[in-house]
């Protein structure tokens, strides 16, 4: 097995040699260059000690070298270069508590998660995968290196990794691995939610994010996202539905594209259903109200993982509005785009069509076509560049305190009166007449 290394990681590994030591590509860059995937980055694991690297290359940076890690830069690039190391326990970060190098490339290989990601690489020894990486990769299997209980013990998060690496690759997981995952996936509760965070949205914008099912029946939301096992189990006996609120979820995430918020978006914009839900008097569920409560319950969850305000902004938008029906008039679609911002109002549309396309097949034509209207209708509001933000409109703030408004609040309640009419009366929008309009209705026709 031939693999083709970067220029710079061949020079590194072929220094690292020259003076005497071992060194190897491993982990994940020799994994995705097996399988035809682009590496995100190319980590080195060498006999050598951290001192002794520094000494070899010009410029390094103490990355982790308490943990044997040391950057080599090279032309500006970083390289983590590793001395093989058997780790002890775990802490609750990526690091372990006490660390111990070894001179064996097979103890430092051990240590590692699954057999795909425990295989290393030099051009001068070939591939070097004592734990048939390449076997289970063939049989497109996550399987753990050794014992899977002692894997995941020393590190929880590994949980996660599992179902997340499946989910990318397409793999199953192995029986054994999936035992010991259903038996201590409670250590999640252990791990930081940035990391959880981490994993959690790689899982979701892999190529199978269907997979958090599998995380739910693994036991693993119900650690990480106990508002998801929530969802799996409720039903709704309504027309327009035919799975669960879980299941629905997750037919919808089949149907947005792999964007980080469009997919945290759909598989929380029924959050809220699960505490909605109400049965009338002939059997059928309604849920109420279920956007805006869904829209809190993500915002605790997003802050829960620790996620960006900005991520948190969009996300929050999206689930309280996905409910939002407009009627098809201009003036109804620019009120919701107010509401949405421009920005969003695009993402908006991605999400109630993923929502729509998860529902019974009741109606679906109609529903679809309704969709197709609203954004049709959009794009003709956007080309005739019709008012939909305040910025829009043709008189400011300053044009009111030149007409004779006093500064102050009455300034924004005035605009907000104007923006009102503009959104139904697109044509009024011009300085003249809006001029007028001030006059007469706010300065006794001064
Ligand atoms: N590793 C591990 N246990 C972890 C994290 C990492 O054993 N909890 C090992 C694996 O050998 C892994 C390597 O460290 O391949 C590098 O880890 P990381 O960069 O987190 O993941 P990659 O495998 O490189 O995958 P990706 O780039 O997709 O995150």
């Amino acid at each position: 097995m031939k693999i083709k290394l970067p220029g710079q990681v061949s020079y590194i590994i072929g220094e690292l040699e020259k003076h005497g030591f071992e060194a190897y590509a491993v982990g994940g860059c020799v994994r995705d260059s097996i399988l035809g995937r682009i590496p995100d980055d190319w980590d080195i694991t060498t006999s050598a000690k951290p001192e002794q690297v520094k000494e070899i290359f010009q410029k390094t940076i103490d990355t982790g070298i308490e943990h044997g890690t040391v950057t080599v830069m090279i032309e500006r690039e970083g390289y983590e270069v590793t001395t093989y190391r058997i780790d002890g326990e775990y802490e609750d970060s990526r690091h372990p508590k006490e660390v111990v190098f070894t001179s064996n490339l097979v103890e430092d290989l051990k240590r590692r998660d699954f057999t795909i990601n425990a295989m290393a690489y030099s051009d001068k020894s070939g591939l070097i995968d004592v734990f048939d990486g390449i076997g289970d990769m063939n049989r497109k299997m996550i399987r753990c290196v050794g014992r899977a209980k002692e894997r995941f013990s020393e590190d929880a998060l590994r949980i996660l990794r599992a179902v997340r690496f499946a989910a990318q690759l397409k793999f199953q997981i192995d029986k054994e691995t999936k035992e010991a995952i259903k038996e201590l996936a409670v250590n999640l509760h252990n791990i930081s939610a940035e990391r959880i965070q981490t994993e959690l949205v790689k899982l979701l914008v892999s190529e199978e994010p269907e997979r958090i099912r599998e995380a739910y029946e693994l036991g693993i939301t119900k650690v990480i996202l106990p508002e998801f096992d929530a969802m799996m189990t409720c039903t709704q006996e309504n027309i327009h539905h035919m799975y669960t609120v879980g299941e629905h979820t997750v037919q919808a995430l089949l149907h947005i594209e792999n964007d980080k918020v469009l997919r945290l978006a759909v598989l929380l914009h029924d959050v809220g259903k699960p505490e909605k839900k109400t049965i009338d008097e002939v059997g059928t569920a309604h849920f109420y109200g279920h956007a805006k409560r869904g829209a809190e319950i993500a915002k605790d969850i997003l802050k829960r993982l620790k996620f960006d305000n900005d991520t948190l902004y969009k996300v929050l938008k999206l689930v309280e509005l996905h409910d939002n029906r407009p009627s098809l008039k201009k003036s109804s679609i620019k009120r919701l785009a107010v509401k949405s911002g421009t920005e969003l109002f695009p993402e908006l549309m991605k999400v109630k069509r993923a929502d729509t396309l998860a529902q019974s097949l009741y109606m679906r034509e109609e529903k679809l076509a309704y969709l197709d209207k609203i954004s049709e209708l959009y794009q003709e509001i956007v080309e005739s560049e019709d008012c939909i933000q305040i910025k829009d409109l043709k008189i400011n703030g300053k044009d009111l305190i030149e007409l004779g408004v006093p500064q102050g609040k009455k300034i924004g309640v005035i605009l907000s009166d104007i923006f009102e009419m503009i959104l139904d009366e697109p044509e009024k929008n011009t300085k003249e007449y809006l001029s007028g309009y001030v006059r007469g209705k706010y300065l006794d026709g001064m």
